[in-house]
């Protein structure tokens, strides 16, 4: 079986242009998705306009199991514990939604937690007229990039992830969703350097939700946990998505960060939908 791709960046990203996701899918199809993820790190469906929430769950089941938004019931779809709504749309009642600025930082999913996720799949609803985009860095590319020197003390370091630093600057987050977040909240330590199960290769994890390097300072850590950031989003190492409604988005949170960018006009609708798929345990819990 093959699907037709067609890349959309240089260094990741590629559409699918040839699969409906409502429909059942075939094993040999499946297979052959799954080894072009692998290959480009974000695949790109459009034309899913009808996808409903069920076949949404179905064709992320197929990738592992799914995480059931503990952490955020808040954001779940109503009836859905496994689908979240990334949106502005403000809630029946009036008030705003609490997953309007999801991912302002580069992150990967659940990455403050001891079992981050090896994917997620993201759908589009509504969108505002222009802008929403979503940014996607390769974090293989970012550490092969590294002097030898560098990579060899990551090799040997932890980053410390506390879900709530930084949260409480972040403009227009809703009170109960930050509530809900410093009740969730611990300090979980996990590996700056992982190697991929899948394809074998090293890759960077690390992220902007990271506060410090296990045993340095805070102080001490800031400069080298911007710097790598910086280093890793750099624009060539970027595929930059614009959106389409109907458009469903998969990406490898093993070797990708991701960011949501606030570049539209905030009193029109963006509406998404997302799944996540539970990875490998990497984390471990650490002392404040
Ligand atoms: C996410 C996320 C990005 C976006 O769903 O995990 O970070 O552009 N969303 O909505
Ligand atoms: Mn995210």
């Amino acid at each position: 079986m093959t699907i037709k791709t067609r890349r959309l960046a240089n260094a990741l990203g590629a559409a699918v242009l040839d699969v409906d996701l409502s429909q059942p899918m075939e094993p040999a199809t499946f297979r052959a998705i799954r080894k072009a993820w692998v290959e480009h790190l974000v695949l790109v469906f459009p034309g899913q306009q009808d996808l409903t929430p069920e076949q949404h769950v179905a064709f992320s089941r197929l990738f592992g199991e799914l995480d059931r938004n503990e952490a955020t019931p808040s954001y779940r779809l109503s009836g859905y514990e496994e689908v979240i709504a990334i949106t502005n749309r403000p809630a029946s009642d009036g008030k705003p939604s609490p997953s309007k600025d999801v991912g302002r930082k580069w992150h990967s999913d659940l990455d403050f937690t001891l079992r981050p996720t090896m994917g997620s799949l993201l759908w589009c609803g509504q969108l505002p007229e222009v802008g929403g985009d979503t940014m996607f860095a390769n974090m293989y590319q970012a550490l092969e990039t590294l002097s030898p020197g560098l990579r060899r003390t990551l090799e040997g370091l932890e980053a410390v992830y506390d879900v709530m630093a930084g949260v409480r600057a972040e403009d227009g987050r809703d009170a109960a969703a930050l509530d809900e977040m410093r009740a969730n909240s611990r300090s979980v330590a996990q590996p700056v350097v992982r190697v991929h199960p899948e394809s074998g290769r090293a890759s960077l994890f690390l992220s902007e939700r990271a506060v410090r390097f296990e045993g340095w300072t805070e102080e001490e850590s800031r400069p080298l946990i911007e710097h790598l950031c910086r280093h890793a989003t750099q624009p060539e190492r970027v595929f930059r998505k614009q959106w389409q409604p109907g458009d469903l988005v998969i990406w490898d949170n093993r070797c990708t960060v991701h960011q949501a960018l606030a570049d539209y006009d905030r009193s029109q609708i963006r509406y998404m939908r997302r799944t996540a798929v539970l990875g490998e345990p990497s984390g471990r819990l650490v002392q404040e």
